[in-house]
């Protein structure tokens, strides 16, 4: 367990580079079970959750080499064992091998995936979809088992734009016979990437990034080079940062298109940024004199193209010093508020109700001793952190490192004074690094 140990109040200025979006990678390479050629996935983040879809993938019999953000993907030995269920329980998106599993095997047979505790997370929506293309699912223990004779497209409606249900479906559907219309899909921009490496591969696919996404079964699909799209969450949690610290970050490769709601947010809270448009240029730039935001009084997470759920904790935590008074409301998971007792800690004034927090902004955090519940909180804490007066410590900082790449190292480099430590040395702020064990 390492802690991540930051003495705030210092400003952040200069340029970093957006990685590899994990929420798109980690389809994308469950996709690659479609094919039994090879693929190459590029600009690949490096992450835990990453490396957990390795193994679930080696599980599987795919040969897989990863040098620097480059994945090999050989799957042409591929068999549709059962992945070892420590293994599966690892990460959430585990359950994505369901898909591409049934769609090359016509079976699949998955132990209880993992994932962060946000909420219960059911697989009814996966189900019911793909049990409109005609398989049958049994349910195990623990897990399932899925099977099919021969997968036919067909017309469903989703009855939420679940992302994972709509991957699923997509990556089923693209070896089924006949045509499949999706409607009610998640539109994230994760899924039209998924998309556009099925298509890579010769599939036939039609709307992904819309409601409406229209699938062309085709009977094989080959091996093919895709590189992942930038981390629009990483991105906008970067963005808080600049903004709560002041300074002026350069984020290279930030696509402005995929963070609207965000970017919406921050316009009313008073925070400048520029960007420039799609393409080898994109960037989006913040700039901040470290003033205190503008309070806003009604933020809702909702599906794409609504304010993401997976920057709810970061968004929180900035307006714990706005100008008065914020809400924010939880909508797409139960259980995604547990880190507003962590920020009281640190001097915020919340109160949490119904999946809803009122937050009054206060002139300036403290540091405190915290501990992480999830992913995305971990990085709000962390961005409290950094903002703060004194020293903060960031217990079960590893959830950090199942999202962000080289976050300690990002922030260092922008001129933060934070570091990771090992759980088996004692912590004491402000002393000399070489006092601890430094693993950054
Ligand atoms: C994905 C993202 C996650 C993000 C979430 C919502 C990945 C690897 N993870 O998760 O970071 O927070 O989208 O943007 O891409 N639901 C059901 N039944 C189902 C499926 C989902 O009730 O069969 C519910 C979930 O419990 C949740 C909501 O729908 O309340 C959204 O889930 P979903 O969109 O499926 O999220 P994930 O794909 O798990």
């Amino acid at each position: 367990m390492d802690n991540i140990v930051i003495n705030g109040g210092r400003k952040l200025n200069g340029e970093v580079k957006i990685s590899g979006a994990k929420n798109a990678v980690l389809p994308v390479m469950a996709a690659a079970l479609l094919t039994n050629g090879t693929c190459v996935i590029k600009n690949v983040p490096c992450l835990d959750d990453v490396s957990v879809m390795v193994s679930v993938l080696q599980e599987l019999s795919v040969r897989v080499s990863w040098h620097n953000d480059i994945l090999r993907l050989d799957c042409s030995q591929v068999s549709p064992v059962a992945p070892s269920p420590e293994i599966l329980g690892r990460i959430r998106a585990s359950n994505l091998i369901l898909g591409p599993l049934l769609g090359r095997f016509k079976e699949a047979e998955i132990g209880a995936c993992g994932g962060c505790s946000i909420g219960s997370r059911p697989m009814d929506l996966h189900f019911a979809a793909l049990e409109a293309l005609g398989a049958k699912i049994l349910p195990l223990e623990a897990g399932y088992f899925a099977f099919v004779k021969s997968l036919r497209g067909a017309e469903i409606h989703l009855a939420f734009p679940s992302v994972g249900a709509t991957e699923n479906l997509l990556m089923a559907a693209a070896l089924a016979e006949g045509t499949t219309v999706l409607h009610n899909a998640a539109a994230e921009p994760e899924i039209a990437d998924l998309a556009a490496f099925i298509n890579a591969m010769g599939g036939r696919i039609s709307g992904a990034g819309s409601n409406i996404i229209t699938i062309e079964g085709v009977k094989k699909l080959n091996g093919a080079e895709f590189t992942v799209m930038p981390d629009r969450i990483e991105t906008g949690t970067l963005l808080l940062a600049g903004a709560m610290c002041g300074g002026r970050l350069y984020l290279k490769g930030a696509r402005f298109e995929h963070n609207t709601a965000l970017l919406d947010a921050m316009r009313q809270a008073g925070i400048n940024f520029t960007y420039n448009k799609p393409g080898d240029s994109a960037y989006i730039e913040v700039q901040s004199a470290g003033g205190r935001p503008w309070p806003l009084p009604q933020i809702v997470t909702a599906s794409y193209p609504g304010f993401p759920t997976d920057m709810q904790p970061q968004l929180t935590a900035m307006l714990c010093l706005a100008q008065g008074r914020s809400s924010v409301c939880e909508r797409i998971f139960e259980n995604r508020l547990t880190f507003v007792n962590e920020l009281k800690k640190m001097g915020a004034a919340i109160q949490a109700h119904d999946n809803c927090a009122i937050i009054d902004g206060v002139a300036r955090l403290h540091g405190a001793v915290v501990r992480a519940p999830d992913l995305r909180a971990g990085a709000a804490l962390a961005l409290a952190g950094l903002a703060a007066q004194g020293c903060t410590v960031i217990e079960q900082a590893e959830y950090i490192d199942r999202g962000y790449e080289d976050f300690v190292e990002k922030l260092c480099s922008l001129g933060a004074d934070i570091s990771r430590q090992s759980k088996f040395n004692t912590v004491v702020c402000g002393k000399p690094a070489a006092a601890f064990r430094l693993v950054v």
